[in-house]
């Protein structure tokens, strides 16, 4: 029972590094990071659907979620079993949106790489980066909070989740006009 609980407090607390991907979406569009440069295959480097606005700005939606959800388990009683303290309520929250962001854009070269263009269906390749990046983020720079809450059960639940979440997501993204394929 406990491990049930300890696993949910683990994936709600991963919700800022699921968030920086809409808070992307919301807000991308400006400033294309890879300058429309072409790789050395000939294709882009990233494509015109890595921003920095939506990079810098999906940090700062999943920073401040994370927050909101320190403050909300505080309400309950939870804060000591989520984030700790105000510090790591934001400093664990920004270090797994920049992991996530910064996944997303790997996943992008990853897919450029091998001939898919920018929106193009990826597959594991959409779903899994940014969530692999997260967790490594988290690795070096939270270490302890991830050997914690994370090390083995929650990050493999996570890593099972994530897929059917991020297409259900993009699904209602799509349907809300925000997102031109429902992936
Ligand atoms: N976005 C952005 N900057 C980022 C990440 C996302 O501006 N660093 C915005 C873009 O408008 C992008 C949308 O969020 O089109 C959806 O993100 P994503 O699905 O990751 O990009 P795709 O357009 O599908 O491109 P790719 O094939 O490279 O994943
Ligand atoms: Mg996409």
């Amino acid at each position: 029972m406990n491990e049930i609980v300890a696993v949910i407090q683990s994936i709600i607390m991963f919700i800022p590094a699921l968030i920086a991907n809409s808070g992307a979406v919301i807000t991308g569009g400006h400033f294309v990071i890879d300058r429309g440069k072409k790789f050395f295959d000939g294709r882009r480097i990233l494509g015109n659907g890595k921003t920095l606005s939506g990079y810098l700005g999906g940090i700062g939606i999943g920073t401040i979620t994370g927050f909101i959800i320190y403050l909300i388990s505080g309400a309950f009683g939870y804060a000591l079993g989520t984030y700790g303290n105000v510090y790591g309520a934001l400093m664990i929250p920004l270090v797994m949106a920049t992991g996530s962001l910064t996944g997303d854009i790997a996943g992008s070269f990853i897919k450029r790489r091998i001939g898919i263009d920018r929106g193009g269906k990826g597959g594991l390749l959409d779903q899994w980066p940014f969530a692999l990046m997260a967790f490594l983020f988290l690795y070096i720079f939270e270490r302890s909070y991830f050997m914690l809450h994370y090390v083995y059960l929650p990050m493999i639940v996570i890593l099972v989740i994530v897929p059917p979440i991020h297409r259900a997501v993009n699904i209602i993204g799509y349907r809300m006009h925000k997102k031109d394929v429902p992936w």
